[in-house]
């Protein structure tokens, strides 16, 4: 079966760019940009993004451009002879289904809070009101399993669509809208933070302190800003590789990396600008954790002149970007489907849709019925045992897969990898980059794994 090829490179861009922007740049990197004291933090995310993301983004779009298969059957269609590189296809796809395991459900709380706010839920409310409100949700399961199930379903029903009239079409349309309200949302936020006067917001997230970074703990902070650069990108689980395969030949990899990840950054910094200012403008604490955008933002809302339309505009926003991911994704777990059992399209789809809607339940629960699991003791839950799992070990472990097969002969190999990723026009990949990307990018992802591990269970965390 030939492989669908996109459009237009516009739509290869915005698609992968679709799957890279998501939760990770509104919802997660705020807070832990919030959590990790700002400034440095930013700065260091900033430059594993350069000297890791990029890199491994272009291994990642070689290795499934070059197989033009999803992560399951990578490997064994790029180099036969060598079964145990199977095991990183194994783990890529668990990757992507415990990713969607709680994402599918924040995606659904976007879609809540979308509703809430247009609807004027939030208007009566004072700042107590609100995280009651927050936490009123969270152990409630009904609501929150129904808008989980509508992600998987409408996910499902866009991906059984086939690739160029569903995913294609709608991830395109959903993504400028985004890059339009997050602009106005973030030079909204400039105008709040400078009308009081001091821009202690902007000040904290932009102007590095090294006393802030020793306040959050320095491998902390250092191990956070790798695995997140990973995470805003969606590396080491294939769920770049294949938008990789569908590229076709006539561009080199390094210029589309570097649009994808320009776009990425560029939304995340904004998000940044939306969240972390507006927090000081109005007192709350940037620092609190995963439940900053939804106890807080509506506060920021409610003060704002027209801010219930500001707020319904963000959690759609925010919605798009989550739904774009999840639409991604489900994308790489349906194509290994199809190619595992021979499924149709629409069959796939239905069957993965319905898998990951009973597999988000967990999460859900984990808020209520299960509040009693702690998996890393007070105030944890499911949802952090989950995305410990896929952003503290499967993304760098499987990133640090993917850079040994794109530059080691027990792997693909640096020639093949190179040929692949310069091949068409544009940008090329210098060769003289090897010793780097062979030696020099393993050791700093072995380095810095082991310092976040060490960090969090040695004690220190
Ligand atoms: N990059 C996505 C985000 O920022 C999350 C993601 C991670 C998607 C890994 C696919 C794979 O939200």
């Amino acid at each position: 079966m030939g492989r669908e090829h996109l459009s237009s490179r516009f739509g290869v861009i915005l698609l992968s760019a679709g799957c890279a922007v998501g939760l990770g740049n509104v919802w997660r990197f705020p807070y832990i940009a919030g959590k990790n004291g700002g400034g440095l933090f930013v700065l260091l995310y900033l430059v594993f993004l350069a000297i890791l993301g990029l890199p491994v983004l272009i291994m990642e779009f070689a290795a499934g451009r070059a197989a033009g298969r999803p992560i399951l059957s990578l490997h064994s269609s790029l180099t036969p002879g060598k079964p145990a590189w199977r095991l990183h296809g194994f783990a890529g796809l668990a990757g992507n289904v415990v990713l969607m395991m709680f994402y599918t459900v924040v995606a659904g709380w976007m879609l809540i809070y979308f509703v809430r706010t247009a609807s004027g839920f939030f208007s009566p409310l004072d700042p107590s009101g609100v995280a009651a409100a927050f936490a009123g949700m969270l152990a409630s399961p009904a609501e929150q399993i129904a808008a989980m199930v509508l992600v998987c379903a409408v996910s499902a029903a866009v991906c059984a669509m086939g690739l160029r009239r569903g995913v294609e079409r709608v991830v395109k349309r959903l993504m400028v809208c985004l890059l339009l309200l997050i602009a106005v949302l973030a030079a909204n936020s400039i105008w709040l933070d400078a009308r009081d006067g001091d821009a202690a917001g902007l000040r904290f997230y932009l102007v590095p302190s090294l006393e802030r970074m020793r306040e959050a703990g320095f491998a902390t902070v250092v191990a956070e800003a790798m695995n997140h650069s990973f995470f805003t990108l969606s590396l080491g689980i294939g769920a770049m590789a294949i938008f990789g395969s569908y590229i076709g030949r006539s561009r080199t990899l390094l210029g589309e990396a570097m649009n994808v990840a320009a776009l990425d950054t560029l939304v995340s910094i904004a998000a940044g600008i939306v969240v972390i200012p507006a927090c000081f403008a109005y007192g709350a604490n940037p620092g609190q954790g995963p439940g900053l955008v939804f106890s807080t933002l509506p506060n920021v809302f409610n003060d704002m002149p027209y801010g219930r339309f500001w707020g319904a505009l963000f959690f759609a926003f925010m919605s798009c970007a989550a739904m774009t991911s999840v639409i991604a994704v489900f994308e790489t777990i349906l194509a290994c489907a199809m190619d595992a059992f021979s499924w149709s399209r629409p069959k796939a789809g239905a069957a993965v849709g319905a898998a990951l809607a009973v597999l988000s339940l967990p999460c859900i629960l984990g808020f209520s019925a299960w509040s009693g699991f702690r998996p890393f003791g007070e105030g944890s839950c499911v949802l952090d045992l989950e995305d410990f799992v896929v952003s503290n070990l499967l993304l760098p472990a499987g990133s640090l897969c993917f850079i040994l097969y794109a530059t080691r002969r027990f792997g693909w190999g640096w020639s093949n990898f190179l040929a692949e990723a310069n091949s068409g026009a544009g940008p090329k990949m210098p060769g003289a980059l090897r010793w780097y990307c062979a030696v020099v990018l393993p050791l700093i992802v072995i380095a810095v794994f082991v310092l976040g591990l060490a960090d969090r269970f040695g004690g220190g965390g």
